[in-house]
């Protein structure tokens, strides 16, 4: 089946018709032509993979990960950089016109392509690490990623070492996070199992923790080596990473964002919701005279607490159950809203609404639900709108748009 690629659908497949139907091609471009293998199939649309590219782009190179189109983590590794962010702004500008937004989209590229992560999380499956494999549930052994931080990929090799030698019957998944001087390890298992460290993980900050996922409250997390205090700098700001709660993934790209946001942020009052450790409510507090964060998760509302300046004040919740109160008692200039993927609650954007708070600046790392929130938003008018390549070689993109009221 030849298939001729028009467009570019949100999760980065290019976009042809087969009878009259859509039909999405993974690792294609606009402009190609390709042979294709039917791989599955709705009444409304199809999806083909790749059998042969016949006419390709200009802007086709040979990708670097040898797990590329396996994997699945990767969208956009068999095209330019340049050609990628082309496309990441065709994504956003054709969503955006669902909400009536026709202006530019500026995109603040990353100066890294590849080894801009300092978190990654592994799958453990029979004494092996790798990816399991979200559309077939297989396991995908892997040597390295090369999204992933050089620190990263040194600790990945030290600790495929240690599982070598050491067999585990609950252990789910191995999380790396880098700081400035240091690698976290956490080893995730499912329930108690006996687990220590030998010599050659003792260069790393390792973790053991037990529950279902290392995000949840709920999960118990153990030091079992490592320095005490880990840190990470911005600028000449020095804060604490802890195991873990909520990190941006790419720091030279979160720190470009945390500057755009204090740059727009005006006026004295500012409401920092879903302020995960609380960095970005410290730098606002340097300009603004009173800052309040809002974070559900406790790890992440503790290590706020201790970085806070005088005129911070964390609270720990959820942002829909405390911000409709807040902004009855007390007016406020701006709100930031930066939501996980699944978007703020129907009720935190109208309490925003009835109160007309004048700037909102909302930051989404899931443009489908910024769109559905910006819909709900009717008395706001979107006055700008950026990409930040968070997320380089994947459709994933961190975006950031600024509504004023009308
Ligand atoms: C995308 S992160 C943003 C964190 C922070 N702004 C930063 O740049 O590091 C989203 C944060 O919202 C928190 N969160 C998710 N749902 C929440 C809710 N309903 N109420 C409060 N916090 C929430 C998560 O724990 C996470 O820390």
């Amino acid at each position: 089946m030849q298939i001729d690629i028009f467009d570019i659908s949100h999760s980065g497949s290019g976009v042809g018709k087969v009878d009259g139907k859509v039909a999405f091609v993974k690792y294609t471009d606009i402009g190609e032509k390709v042979e294709c293998r039917l791989k599955s199939e709705t009444s409304k649309f199809a999806n083909f993979e790749v059998v042969k590219v016949l006419k390709p782009s200009k802007f086709r190179i040979e990708p670097r990960c040898p797990y590329f189109s396996v994997c699945g983590g990767c969208d956009f590794q068999h095209l330019s950089y340049d050609r990628e962010l082309e496309l990441k702004k065709l994504i956003l500008k054709n969503e955006l016109k669902k909400v009536n937004f026709c202006g530019d989209v500026e995109i603040v590229k990353c100066s890294k392509r590849f080894n801009y992560r300092n978190k990654i999380k592994l799958a453990y499956f029979n004494g092996k690490l790798g990816y399991n494999l979200e559309k077939s549930h297989e396991f995908l052994e892997i040597e390295s990623c090369p999204l992933a931080d050089d620190k990263i990929s040194y600790a990945i090799q030290d600790v495929k070492v240690f599982l070598k030698n050491n067999h585990f019957k609950y252990l789910k998944n191995v999380y790396f996070r880098s700081c400035d001087k240091d690698v976290l390890i956490t080893f995730l298992f499912s329930q108690k199992e006996k687990f220590e460290v030998d010599e050659n993980l003792k260069k790393y900050s390792v973790f053991k923790a037990i529950g279902a996922i290392l995000e949840s409250d709920k999960t118990k997390i153990f030091k079992l080596c490592g320095n005490n205090q880990l840190f990470k700098t911005f600028n000449t700001f020095k804060f604490n990473v802890d195991a873990k709660s909520f990190m941006q993934v790419n720091d030279e790209i979160a720190f470009k964002l945390y500057d755009e946001i204090i740059s727009l942020t005006s006026g004295q009052n500012v409401i920092n919701a879903y302020s995960g450790q609380g960095l970005l409510s410290v730098l606002l507090s340097t300009k603004c005279q009173h800052v309040v964060g809002i974070e559900m998760q406790k790890s992440a509302h503790e290590i706020a607490e201790k970085i806070k300046t005088q005129n911070v004040t964390n609270l720990n919740g959820k942002v829909e159950d405390i911000l409709p109160n807040l902004v009855k008692k007390q007016r406020y200039d701006t709100i930031i809203l930066d939501p996980a993927r699944e978007g703020c609650k129907k009720e935190v954007l109208s309490a925003i609404e009835n109160e007309k708070i004048h700037n909102i600046i909302y930051i989404s790392c899931n443009f489908p639900s910024l769109i559905r929130d910006l819909k709900l938003l009717d008395n706001y008018q979107i006055e700008l709108v950026e990409i930040f390549d968070m997320f380089p070689n994947t459709a994933n993109m961190e975006v950031l748009a600024k509504l004023c009221l009308k």
